[in-house]
Parts: C-alpha cells; structure tokens; sequence
C-alpha cells in the first residue's frame, strides 16, 4: 500500500493533487465536484476585494500540445467569494486553498485581512499573471523588490499560512523565490501561465483571441514548470506546489522529484476531464509500488546530482 498522503505548512492533504487556481474552480460546488474526482485540494480562482471584468471572448485556446488563456481575471469580488468558500466548507473537508490577486499594496493588505476572516486553509497569493499587463504593468513576481514588498504586506496581515505564486518569465526565479521567503512566506507556487504567447487564424488575419495575447499553459510547459521548481527548490527551504503541465501521474512523480510537495493541475482537466485527479493518484500509486516507494512524501526533492 502506497501512502500519497502530504503534510503542507501543517495542512493534511490526502494525496498530492490540487486543482490549479482558475481552471474550474467558479463555485463552492464545483469545487467540491472537484475533490468527488480525487483531488487532494483545490484552489480557488484569483479572488479580487472588488468585482474584476476580465478580457473579452474568444479568452481561450485548447490545443492537444498547450492552452493559451486570456481569461483576464475575471471575478465577482470577495463578498461572492465569501458564500462560495462557505458553501464549499459546509460540503466538503478537503484543504481549500484561497487564490487572491491584488493591483496595488494596500490592496493586497486589505484582501488578505478579509480572506483571513473566512478560516481558509492556505492562501495563495497571485502576482505573476502575465495577461493584464497592459492593465496594471509587469507582474510583481518580475521583480525582488515588487515580489518582497507583496509577500510583507500580506505577512503582516495574516496568521494563516500563505504560497506566494511566481511567475516562469524571469531569468531569476530561484532568487525571487528567496527574497518571498525571507519576507515572510510559508510557501511557494510555481509556475503561473508562460509569455504571453499568441495566434493568428490566418484566413481572417486576425488574432484568435481578442485580448491578442494569452499566457501558455498545459503539455508544452511541462518542461519550463520543471526547471523552474528545480530551480527554487535549490534556493528555499519552504515546501512548493509545483504547477504546469502535469496531466499524468509519472509527470506528478517527475515534479515530486524536482521539488514539488505538492501538484497543481490546471489544463490536465482539459485534456483528461475532471476525473485527471483520480487517474493520476491511481498512476502515482501504480508507478511507487513498481518503484518500491512507500511514501510519496519520500520523492521530494529527491534528484540526484
Ligand atoms: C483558463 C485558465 C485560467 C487561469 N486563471 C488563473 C487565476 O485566476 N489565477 C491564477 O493564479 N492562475 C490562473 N491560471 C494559471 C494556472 O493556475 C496554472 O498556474 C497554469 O495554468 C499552469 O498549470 P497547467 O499547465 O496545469 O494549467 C489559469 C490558467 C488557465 C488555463
């Protein structure tokens, strides 16, 4: 018997796979929908203080081999949230994580303390989107100072144990993961959506999606989600929920081995429907008992040089 059970900053999870923020996750009950399927815990979508408009449609394209969204953060606002998390907790037991974005710092105080009120087991904090640019400029997560002064402000205005989200387009992530780190997180989150990327349906000559640009996610990020977690993974001693590109669990058990603790799963529910959660703890389990692995919480971080 494979145990995939993972303690994350004090949190039980039954199994290592999270739904990633933003994918499903629209309603307490979609969420619980979500844990039904397997998944250990889930994460909200990016809650604003105010209601949040996002892009205009077309905002996604799905391909075999990657996603591009320009969903734009679209959202009610954290008074909707606070009856969704609640319906969600009166169905379900399993660890809600709390995605919040903020535009500016006070913002980001303000969101916190109001999180915080509604007993949520983790929050998450989102500074790394990259297709609100044109919005609000270069995501926070570009930048030590940016990323520090985030991760303080939030320190200062919660007891609950938070994940800072980073960003994968910089060529520092691991130091930013550190300078999050030493500015009060409990953890880290990595990676967001990549680019943003872009295209063009050629008979119109005009852009698929009418924002232009998307951030990348799903197969093709695989292998920038693992760099990027091997890359803090070397720089920080708090755990990490590693996201991008995993649909399967011998992609899940790569990540594990990277770094992850934890495993976000996003586009996977594209390619595989909400049952990926069951199907990848059922690959895992399969894989660590061929492997003589007894305990999943024994993959992490556990390359060798
Ligand atoms: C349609 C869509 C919406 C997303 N919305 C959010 C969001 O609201 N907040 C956030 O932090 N990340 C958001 N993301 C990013 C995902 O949580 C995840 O970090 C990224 O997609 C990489 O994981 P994946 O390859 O498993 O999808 C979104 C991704 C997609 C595809």
């Amino acid at each position: 018997m494979v145990n995939l059970e993972v303690n994350f900053c004090g949190v039980n999870f039954k199994n290592p796979t999270v739904l990633a923020s933003g994918v499903l996750g629209v309603s307490g009950e979609s969420l619980h929908e979500v844990v039904e399927n397997g998944a250990g815990g889930v994460t909200s979508k990016s809650i604003w203080l105010e209601g949040h408009k996002g892009h205009k449609n077309p905002v996604i394209i799905a391909t075999d081999n990657y996603v591009v969204n320009a969903v734009g953060l679209s959202d009610a606002g954290i008074e909707k949230a606070r009856n969704e998390i609640s319906e969600y907790k009166k169905q379900c037991d399993a660890p809600l994580i709390a995605n919040i974005v903020a535009s500016k710092i006070d913002d980001f105080a303000e969101i916190t303390k109001k999180i915080s009120e509604l007993n949520v087991d983790l929050i998450e904090v989102n500074i790394s989107c990259p297709n609100v640019e044109v919005e609000f400029g270069r995501p926070f997560a570009c930048d030590i100072k940016s990323a520090s002064e985030v991760t303080e402000t939030v320190r200062k205005n919660t007891k609950t144990p938070f994940s800072v989200k980073l960003s994968p387009n910089v060529d520092n992530i691991g130091e930013i993961a550190k300078a999050c780190e030493e500015s009060g997180a409990d953890a880290i989150t990595a990676i967001n959506t990549v680019g943003p990327g872009m295209r063009i349906n050629i008979e119109m000559r005009r852009s698929i999606l009418k924002n232009k640009v998307g951030g990348v996610s799903g197969h093709a990020v695989f292998p920038i989600a693992i760099r990027c977690i091997h890359d803090i993974y070397k720089n920080v001693k708090i755990p990490i929920i590693g996201t991008g590109g995993v649909s399967t669990g011998e992609e899940a058990i790569e990540m594990m081995i990277a770094g992850a603790s934890l495993i976000g799963v996003g586009s996977g529910v594209y390619y595989r429907g909400i049952k990926v959660f069951s199907h990848i703890t059922e690959e895992m389990n399969a894989w660590c008992d061929k492997n003589n692995v007894k305990n999943a919480q024994d993959l992490i971080g556990s390359l060798l040089d």
